[in-house]
């Protein structure tokens, strides 16, 4: 059995993930310049998104990871941190690296909790976004693709832990939810 025979559809093909990324990170290499830039991505899903969204920056930069519970479909709004951030972002150009924002309350909690460490600057770059699934308001600062609300796997989304390491954006056969 292969992962692939899993998928339903594709939704968005790994090169045009590799050409969205490339642009992001001119965009995000074009408004830092001059400014050191801190990395954070929210394991697990975050960080296939960070690696490549990283080597499409052309500044100096460092990276972290925060980790967080993530609801699995339920259970909405309650966050808890299951790892913390190695380093200080006290002073720092901070850009928080998301796979993607649903609700927005995992990234108003995340937000919350980085700026009481009084960052310099707080930015938000997510590969996907559901902006019609808001339920809390929040500034994003660079979006990679709308989707539209269909459940998604790969490229470092999960479904019960599986699937992160399609290399591409899809949605998963329908009777795997059964
Ligand atoms: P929010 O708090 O509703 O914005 O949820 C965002 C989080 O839910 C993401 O960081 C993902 O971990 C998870 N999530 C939301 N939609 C999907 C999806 O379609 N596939 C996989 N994970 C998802
Ligand atoms: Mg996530």
């Amino acid at each position: 059995m292969k992962l692939h025979e899993d998928i339903d559809q594709v939704l968005i093909p790994s090169a045009k993930l590799r050409a969205r990324i490339r642009a992001l990170g001119r965009r995000i290499t074009r408004d830092y310049t001059g400014r050191d830039i801190h990395l954070i991505t929210i394991l697990r899903g975050g960080l296939f998104f960070l690696t490549d969204l990283a080597r499409a920056i052309d500044l100096p930069l460092s990276l972290d990871c925060l980790g967080i519970s993530s609801y699995a479909g339920q259970a909405q709004g309650t966050v808890r941190i299951t790892k913390d951030l190695d380093d200080s972002i006290r002073g720092r150009h901070v850009l928080v690296v998301e796979d993607i924002i649903d609700t927005g309350l995992t990234l108003a909690y995340i937000r919350r909790n980085l700026l009481v460490r009084e960052p310099a600057s707080l930015g938000i770059c997510t590969l996907l976004d559901r902006p019609y699934r808001r339920i809390v308001d929040i500034r994003v600062d660079y979006v990679g693709f709308e989707i539209p609300d269909a459940f998604v796997v790969g490229f470092g989304l999960d479904w019960r832990g599986r699937y992160r390491n399609l290399p591409y954006i899809a949605t998963l056969n329908p009777e795997l939810y059964r």
